[in-house]
């Protein structure tokens, strides 16, 4: 199959561009570079660097005609969406319709949207599940539930199939210190410079972190499966910030008191994804626990650390 993988050299879209090429897919990636970096892409891979918003986008579907689209590429900062809430809808809400317009036209098969658990805003500490009400506390939330309700619209209207991701925190090697996920990231640099982090409210906030690896896997399943449904993907694991610092300080074999920070707006206190419906229709299952997963990333992170 051929895939198109919009944003496929950022953190994520990275692991899964290396995962397609494994399982055989030819793909090709669109990005603009504003995060993303050509050195995180299998040199065989072809890149075409432009920003999904351009209207040449248009000649790379005629010129690539894609089977299959997995788009990735979003602003992904929730600060820089409250600030600047126009960019933030610039990028992922018109740069969806944009490419759904361009799908539709050119008979792609299916598009795979990488969406977030920040559609659901504040829940309980309880899992949840995609039935859960939609209530974003920020504008990044609210852009990548519009983009979703776009998509099924789109398909229903004009028959362009699809599969929505709605990911937990993502962390793993390559990610970058801004953005969603970016606190364990952020954790490892400081750890690694002998800098003391920054913990923002009481940090008994709780997430459910996943793994990037394990990320990678469900768009290569949703390839196949899943058709027109929207699945959480997370571990259905609740970590608080305090204890999740606990774990990496002692991988990092150091002791640290962070600096106490007031809580940042459009924090979400608690989230914990169900993913049931992942594992019943994707076959889906995180095969990562929190402690390998951290171990892989703090060796990445020691590794570019010790060559700098
Ligand atoms: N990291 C997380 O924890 C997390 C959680 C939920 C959802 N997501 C979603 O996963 C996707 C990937 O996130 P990531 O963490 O890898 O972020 P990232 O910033 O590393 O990746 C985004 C990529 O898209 C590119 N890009 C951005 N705007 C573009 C544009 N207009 N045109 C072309 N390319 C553009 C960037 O250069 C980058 O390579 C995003 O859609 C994000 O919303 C991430």
């Amino acid at each position: 199959m051929k895939i198109l993988v919009t944003g496929g050299a950022g953190f994520i879209g990275s692991h899964v561009v290396e995962l397609l090429i494994q399982c055989g897919h030819e793909t090709v990636i669109v990005d603009n570079f504003y995060t993303g970096k050509k050195d995180a892409v299998p040199p065989q891979v072809h890149i075409i660097e432009m920003d999904i918003n351009s209207p040449q986008m248009e000649g790379v579907f005629a010129s690539e005609k894609p089977d299959v689209v997995i788009h990735l590429a979003a602003q992904v900062d929730v600060g820089i969406s409250i600030q600047n809430p126009v960019y933030d809808a610039e990028q992922n809400i018109l740069g969806t319709i944009r490419l759904l317009n361009y799908c539709q036209k050119y008979n792609v098969q299916k598009v795979i949207f990488s969406s977030s658990c920040a559609v659901y805003g504040e829940t309980t500490d309880c899992s949840i599940t995609e039935l859960f009400p939609i209530k974003p506390l920020s504008f990044y939330g609210l852009s990548k539930y519009t983009s979703e309700r776009y998509i099924q619209l789109f398909n229903n209207l004009n028959q362009v199939p699809f599969t929505i991701l709605r990911y937990a925190n993502v962390y793993g090697p390559r990610q970058t210190s801004i953005g969603e996920g970016g606190v364990i990231s952020i954790f490892f640099e400081k750890i690694l410079n002998g800098e003391t982090p920054f913990v923002y409210g009481s940090g008994e906030q709780t997430r459910d972190f996943v793994y990037v690896k394990d990320i990678a896997m469900a768009n290569v399943l949703a390839i196949n499966k899943g058709t027109n449904g929207i699945f959480n993907i997370g571990c259905n694991t609740k970590t608080s910030v305090n204890g999740l610092l606990k774990m990496m300080t002692s991988l990092a074999t150091v002791h640290i008191t962070p600096i106490a920070k007031p809580a940042r707006d459009g924090d979400i206190q608690h989230s914990r994804l169900d993913n049931t419906k992942a594992a019943t229709i994707l076959g889906w299952k995180p095969s990562y626990e929190l402690l390998t997963g951290l171990s892989d990333t703090f060796n990445y992170y020691k590794e570019i650390n010790e060559g700098k």
